[in-house]
């Protein structure tokens, strides 16, 4: 007789893979990428030097970071076609919906990946980092009725995106929030979006069906579509005095706070720390925004009401706030996370490659058995 495995909700707590790309120890609030804190890394590296230590597994030298860079920057130039293809798409449409149709096409204007020679994978993973932040710009430009503004270079992914986007020289104290916002969002262990990273990668499907599959999931509101919900959420609250019976209300029938909760943390987000901080150097030199008043006396009220369940603000919480500040529209803020993790994926999928073996795992069958097929003229 076979046994029946214990069925566990979302697989919480199940490892699912062995892997040496970044920690989390979810009650004291650390992430580090392979071994290094990321409050470290927010201060001192850039999104390229992360995305380099994310694939490779060290910090690059000056030589092979600069090489690094001038691959990631030679990949934002997009083919003319996938642009035109990209202005053909709804510009109601969400522009998530649009990266994925857009790595998708990429993929289409790609050789063939050989998923047994690492170069050849690494030239794949550097073409899908360097490309998305020219995917997303395009897609907004074309939504826009505007041309697509071409990457200068010598500019990084940061600087580079907000330049694509406006077609104007982004501040330096922008470029600087920017860039530490991508590193604190490039990597999260197994979250769902990096788990369907895994899931695709495993059949030996190519990284851009394994990076449009995850950006389909991340764009969920449980995961890194929360971001965007955190700035609606704000909105409807409206004024401060409104947040207690806001909350109540919510809590009384079971509704989720978005921006609030995780699966591994039980304490604040030590990304939503720096993102707060890098917030409040922003609204220093750019101005303030009424917003983030509201949204610390959501989190005062939040704490009051389940801070002891150990649910605290996670790294969508701040994120939206400064993203507006930054004259981002509200839609593009998941897109930017998928920028930033898509490092995180191709990690993954190189380092899951050479040691791969499909995902199969079962299920708990609850269903009938040996059911009789009603003919058509039985059936009411
Ligand atoms: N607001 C109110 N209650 C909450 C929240 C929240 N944000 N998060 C969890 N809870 C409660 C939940 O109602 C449940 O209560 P009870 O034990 O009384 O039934 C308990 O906490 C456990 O919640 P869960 O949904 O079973 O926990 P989970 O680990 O399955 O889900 C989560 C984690 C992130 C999906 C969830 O906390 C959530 O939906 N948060 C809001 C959406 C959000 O901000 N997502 C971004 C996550 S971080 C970035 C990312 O992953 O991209």
């Amino acid at each position: 007789m076979t046994s029946t495995p214990a069925f566990v909700p979302g697989l919480a707590g199940i490892p699912a893979v062995e892997s040496s790309i970044s920690f989390i120890d979810g009650q004291v609030g650390i992430l580090e990428y392979r071994g290094i804190p990321i409050e470290v890394l927010a201060e001192h590296s850039t999104f390229e030097e992360t995305a380099y230590l994310l694939l490779y597994g060290s910090l690059p030298n000056e030589a092979e970071l600069n090489r690094f860079r001038g691959r990631l920057s030679a990949r934002r130039k997009l083919p003319d076609r996938l642009i035109e293809t990209l202005r053909l798409l709804p510009g109601a449409g969400h522009p998530m919906l649009a990266l994925q149709v857009g790595i998708s096409i990429l993929g289409m204007h790609s050789q063939r990946v050989n998923l047994k020679d690492r170069e050849s994978m690494e030239n794949a993973a550097i073409k899908i980092i360097g490309s998305l932040p020219s995917l997303v710009a395009a897609f907004e430009r074309a939504r826009k009725g505007l041309d697509f503004v071409q990457p200068k270079d010598g500019m990084d992914t940061a600087e580079a995106f907000l330049w694509m986007m406006s077609g104007e020289e982004p501040a330096s104290v922008a470029v600087r929030a920017l860039d530490a916002a991508l590193i604190l969002h490039a990597e999260h262990t197994m979250n769902a979006s990096t788990f369907t990273a895994r899931v695709v990668a495993s059949s030996e499907s190519d990284p851009y069906s394994v990076c449009a599959a995850a950006v389909g999931s991340l764009k969920g509101p449980l995961h890194g579509g929360a971001n965007e919900r955190v700035l609606d959420q704000l909105e409807a609250i409206g004024e401060a005095e409104n947040v207690r019976p806001w909350v109540e209300e919510r809590l009384s029938h079971k509704g989720k706070v978005m921006g609030f909760g995780h699966r591994v943390y039980k304490t604040k987000d030590p990304r939503s720390k720096v993102l707060q901080k890098l917030g409040n150097q922003v609204f220093e030199k750019l101005g303030g925004t009424p917003m983030y008043e509201l949204a610390l006396e959501l989190e005062k009220v939040m704490e009051e009401k389940v801070g002891a369940k150990g649910i605290c603000p996670n790294v969508d919480f701040f994120s939206g706030l400064l993203y507006q500040k930054l004259e981002i529209a509200t839609d593009l803020f998941t897109p930017i996370f998928a920028i930033a993790r898509c490092s995180g994926y191709m990690a993954h999928w190189m380092e899951q490659m050479p040691n791969n073996r499909i995902f199969r795992p079962t299920q708990v069958y609850q269903g009938a058995r040996e059911a009789r097929y009603v003919p058509m003229s039985e059936r009411k």
